[in-house]
């Protein structure tokens, strides 16, 4: 901004360097340094508030090799080093193409740089191939939904081989307002009680964390670019290319925090505050698989039941 002939850039709140974010709500200007602390402090009272750390000796952190499971793993690092939490790294190979290469290749290269041991699994391995062209036909199913069933099994089942008592993913807050608002727009309120930044573990079911509840997509962008951790920033190949409701929806969240700044972390606040609690959904009672002996609500786990019709049994 040049005001009479004087270019007066915005500095930081904290230290007078030039910044390079502004959170608008809470009036801060912040320069790179005092930008990569606040995002680690955010991340660090969303774990303190919701004690996702309580009695968890060893981590498994999921990571997709984009700029959101980058930024958590690069602080949750840290944080567990502080701690003296043990942690493992994730990264699932959905074996479609050269974007999954890449990102399996990104998370792999993060994991090595940072010195995190960690677990490469291939979807093959557990029977799964989303690019058969009759997928679709014969589980009745989208390819990124069967992906999405078979990542969450593939996690838990690794949790559990590894002694990890919890999950972390990287889902930001408009990941989450974004699933909330479409699940109220269909009326699917008890599935809001999984968008909880913290979901406790069960039988066989570890628990589930999101340390970026409170985290805007664009803080994980510029964490990245700002840190130079590598990311892949390419969107499935296997998402629907028409706009969904769910792309409208998060259209519409962007929207509403850039107008209104805090108003998207504020509605997610109250999710967890008033509207979650206030609901009355009835607990879920999970059995066994007879199959696998995972967590499932029927006589066989919807991961199962795919790799079943997939292998053309009923
Ligand atoms: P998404 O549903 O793709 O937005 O992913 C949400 C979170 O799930 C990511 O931030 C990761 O923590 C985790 N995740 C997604 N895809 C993978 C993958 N292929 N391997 C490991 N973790 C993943
Ligand atoms: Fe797995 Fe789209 S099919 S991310
Ligand atoms: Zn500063
Ligand atoms: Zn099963």
């Amino acid at each position: 901004m040049i005001v009479r002939g004087r270019d007066v850039r915005a500095r930081c709140t904290f230290c007078n360097e030039e910044a390079i974010y502004i959170v608008k709500h809470r009036k801060l200007r912040l320069c790179r340094e005092h930008f990569i602390d606040y995002v680690k402090t955010e991340v660090e009272n969303t774990i303190y508030r919701f004690e996702m750390l309580k009695n968890v000796k060893k981590l498994l952190i999921a990571v997709s090799g984009g700029k959101d499971s980058v930024t958590m793993l690069h602080i949750l690092h840290q944080i567990c080093r502080e701690l003296g939490t043990e942690i493992l790294g994730l990264t699932i190979d959905t074996e479609i193409g050269e974007f999954s290469r890449k990102q399996v290749e990104t998370s792999v290269q993060v994991f090595k740089s940072l010195g995190i041991p960690y677990r490469v699994e291939r979807f093959s391995d557990y029977g799964i191939d989303l690019l058969r062209p009759d997928l679709e036909k014969i589980t009745r199913r989208p390819p990124c939904s069967v992906c999405g069933i078979a990542k969450r099994y593939i996690m838990n089942r690794v949790a559990l081989e590894e002694n990890c008592q919890a999950i972390a993913t990287g889902h930001n807050m408009i990941d989450i307002a974004q699933y909330a608002i479409a699940n109220i727009l269909t009326g699917s309120l008890e599935y809001l009680t999984k968008l909880l930044p913290k979901v406790e573990e069960g039988p066989r079911m570890a628990r589930r964390l999101r340390p970026l509840y409170f985290i805007d997509e664009k803080e994980t962008k510029l964490y990245v670019e700002t840190v130079k951790l590598p990311y892949v920033a390419d969107r499935c190949p296997l998402s629907d290319s028409r706009e969904t409701m769910q792309d409208t929806v998060r259209a519409l969240v962007r929207e509403l925090e850039d107008r209104h700044p805090g108003s998207i972390r504020s509605f997610v606040d109250k999710l967890v505050r008033r509207i979650i609690p206030s609901l009355k959904v009835p607990e879920e009672r999970y059995g066994t698989c007879k199959i696998c002996g995972m967590p499932s609500k029927g006589e066989v786990c919807s991961f199962c039941r795919i790799r079943m019709l997939l292998r053309g049994e009923t």
